[in-house]
């Protein structure tokens, strides 16, 4: 089975645009890392979670043992791809500078969100579907999120409650929401993630639909399987969502994608729930937000799912922290898969960093214990780079110290 789905992978990268945006495939040398490992088909598949060496070891299983349209749901992005190759274009491109003479034996990395210290600045994005990827689904994520104690945010589309994940977390987790102009539907849901206990209430305001996900559809076409068993009949997208249980899914469903400022005004007038908004890649639009009473926002472009020639978001990053001016929490999101990214998202003004296909690279190899192990490596990468750059806690990284190379 494996086997087939490799030749079917290797099938499907000879026509793939992602090669045809690289040129020669055998000048892999200087391609960017997530696509050097996609290359590498004859790599060693690890075994053990613990023989990951980076995160991307984590990669090659997941899309080795996954279903090729599961697999392709978790990679794609948006039409030409140009978008998530920006994400980590972006943070390539910045070099750090590093400062020597200090005693860096004690690193802090903890930081404080919303009056919360959190050990790590490592955020858990939210990630509809989880059980496409591993039986245990948002459960296994959740469990890591205790183990280390993360922030977590879980999808609108979850195929796991929000009522168990917050039991698993030990915790309110941040609850995602897509809202539509059916506001009743959403408003309903809210209000269900506030009677779990959540405190804040995660709005993505970036997926418009308009574009197609190409490798999704590459990938769907080179899977065999009867699809209709889990998705039924009709193949809605949005079977197996427990957040969509008690609501009027028709009228959700049928009622357009609506984020705008009056939208912003209504959830902060039917909760006390903080209002986080996912997608800013402008200045104008986090000003915007905070002039309607936002609490906090997320830097992203969705992981390059939603809109076409993207910036990349560490790129966008500055003129955000800029204009906020630490007047509310500013998280990123988008390509960050090394400890250095974490660094130079901090240093250019982010409170924290999330990250979205990793920890679903680790649940989809391993569940669980490849999603710990995707934490643990950030996590001791990050520290590595918090010694090499001379800093003891976050405090310390500056925004002199990350630099463009032209
Ligand atoms: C997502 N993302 C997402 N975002 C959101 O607000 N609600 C959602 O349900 C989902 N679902 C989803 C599914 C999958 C498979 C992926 C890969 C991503 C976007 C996610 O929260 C985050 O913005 C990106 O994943 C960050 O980019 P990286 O880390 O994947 O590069
Ligand atoms: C996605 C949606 C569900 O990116 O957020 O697939």
């Amino acid at each position: 089975m494996a086997d087939k789905y490799k030749r079917d992978f290797l099938k499907f990268l000879l026509t793939s645009p992602l090669l045809a945006a690289i040129g020669n495939a055998q000048e892999t040398e200087d391609l960017d890392p997530d696509l050097k490992y996609i290359l590498e088909l004859k790599k060693l598949l690890i075994s053990d979670p613990e023989e990951a060496i980076n995160i991307f070891d984590l990669e090659a299983v997941a899309r080795d043992k996954l279903p090729p349209a599961h697999y392709g749901y978790m990679a794609t992005g948006v039409t030409d791809e140009q978008s998530q190759l920006a994400n980590r274009e972006g943070y390539r491109n910045l070099k750090l500078t590093a400062r020597r003479i200090n005693d860096v034996r004690e690193v802090d990395t903890s930081v404080e969100i919303f009056g919360r210290t959190w050990p790590s600045p490592l955020a858990i994005a939210p990630t509809s579907s989880q059980k496409a990827f591993h039986p245990e689904g948002e459960s296994a994520v959740a469990w890591a999120a205790n183990k280390y104690d993360l922030l977590m945010m879980l999808s609108n589309f979850s195929s796991t409650s929000i009522e168990e994940i917050n039991e698993i977390r030990g915790e309110p987790v941040w609850f995602q929401l897509y809202a539509r102009a059916h506001l009743e539907s959403s408003l309903q849901m809210l209000k269900r993630a506030e009677r779990a206990g959540c405190e804040v209430v995660v709005l993505t305001v970036d997926l418009m639909g308009g574009g197609r996900r190409e490798t999704l559809s590459r990938f769907i076409k080179r899977d065999t399987r009867d699809c209709v068993p889990c998705h039924g009949e009709e193949r809605s997208p949005y079977r197996g969502r427990p957040m969509l249980d008690e609501i009027d899914v028709d009228a959700y469903i049928e009622s357009p994608r609506l984020y705008d400022a009056d939208l912003l005004n209504q959830i902060k007038d039917v909760t006390d729930m903080k209002l986080v908004v996912k997608g800013i890649t402008h200045p104008d639009d986090a000003e915007k937000c905070i002039e309607h009473g936002v609490d906090g926002i997320v830097v992203s472009n969705h992981g390059g799912r939603g809109q076409v020639s993207a910036r990349g978001t560490i790129d966008v990053l500055p003129d955000i922290t800029t204009r906020v001016n630490k007047r509310i929490p500013v998280l990123i999101d988008g390509g960050i898969r090394r400890g250095s990214d974490i660094y130079k998202a901090l240093a250019l003004g982010a409170d924290a960093v999330a990250i979205g296909r990793p920890y679903l690279w680790g649940l989809g190899s391993f569940g669980r214990p490849g999603v710990e192990k995707v934490i643990d490596i950030l996590s001791a990468e990050f520290k590595g780079v918090m010694r090499q750059m001379g800093t003891t806690s976050i405090a310390q990284i500056s925004a002199s110290s990350v630099m463009k190379n032209l």
